[in-house]
C-alpha cells in the first residue's frame, strides 16, 4: 500500500428495495455454504472498474478521467437475474448475480472506464469485463450446483426487478476485521457531470 493511498473502485449502486429483496433470497442459503462469507445487503453492488490502492492527492485527475467516460455514455436500464459462479457452480469460490437486461450497456461502459482510467495511471483489465452482484466469496472451492438452482429459483421469483442506472459513484474501500467499509467519495451522472458527495 502506498503511504497515502486509497483503495478506491467504481460501481453502480442497487436500489435499496432491491437490495433488501435480493437479501431475502439469499438469507435461507447462508447456513448452507460452509467458510461462505455473505455481502452485507448495504453493500451489494454492480462493479465497473475496481481501481485498487491510489494516491489521494491524484483523486481530481482520476475524477476527470471518470467523468470523461461517463459523459460519453447514458442511462441505462438493468434486470437481475442470471445466477452463477466463479470459476464454475461445481467448485464455486464466487456466488453471483448476473444481468439478464443491461449487461451489455455495463460492458460498454466499464470498458471506457477501463480505458480512460489507464491514462490515470490504473492497471487494465486482463479479462472481459462479466457484469455481476457479487453475493459471497468462499475461502475453499465448495459444489454449489444444487444451491445455484434454488438460487436461481429465488431470482426469478422476483422478476428481473427493473431499474435504471443513471449515476456511477467512485468507492473508497476500507478493509477491516468485520468485512469491507465502502465509502462514496464522488458519483458521476452518465451523460452528464460530476457531483461531490457530503
Ligand atoms: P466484485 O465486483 O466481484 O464484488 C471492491 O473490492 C469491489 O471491487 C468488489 O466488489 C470486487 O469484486 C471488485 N474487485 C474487482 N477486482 C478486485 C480485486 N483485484 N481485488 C479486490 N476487489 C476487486
Amino acid at each position: 500500500m502506498c503511504a497515502d493511498g486509497l483503495r478506491l473502485f467504481v460501481a453502480a449502486d442497487i436500489p435499496r428495495e432491491i437490495r433488501k429483496a435480493v437479501a431475502g433470497v439469499i438469507e435461507p442459503l447462508k447456513a448452507r455454504v460452509p467458510g461462505g462469507r455473505w455481502v452485507k445487503p448495504e453493500n451489494l453492488h454492480i462493479t465497473l472498474k475496481f481501481i485498487g490502492e491510489y494516491e489521494k492527492e491524484a483523486l481530481e485527475r482520476l475524477s476527470n478521467h471518470i467523468l470523461a467516460a461517463t459523459r460519453k455514455s447514458v442511462p441505462f436500464v438493468v434486470c437481475l437475474g442470471d445466477c452463477g459462479a466463479f470459476p464454475s457452480p461445481a467448485r464455486a469460490r464466487v456466488l453471483w448475480v448476473g444481468m439478464t437486461e443491461g449487461g451489455e450497456e455495463a460492458a460498454v461502459l466499464a470498458r471506457r472506464l477501463d480505458a480512460r482510467l489507464e491514462r490515470a495511471g490504473v492497471r487494465r483489465e486482463g479479462r472481459e469485463y462479466r457484469g455481476h452482484l457479487t453475493l459471497a466469496r468462499l475461502k475453499n472451492p465448495v459444489d454449489c450446483r444444487m444451491l445455484m438452482e434454488e438460487l436461481a429459483h429465488g431470482m426469478r421469483d422476483l422478476g428481473g426487478m427493473p431499474f435504471r442506472v443513471e449515476v456511477i459513484t467512485l468507492y473508497r474501500s476500507v478493509l477491516g476485521p468485520s468485512g469491507p467499509t465502502y465509502t462514496p467519495l464522488r458519483e458521476f451522472v452518465l451523460g452528464g457531470g460530476e457531483g461531490e458527495k457530503d
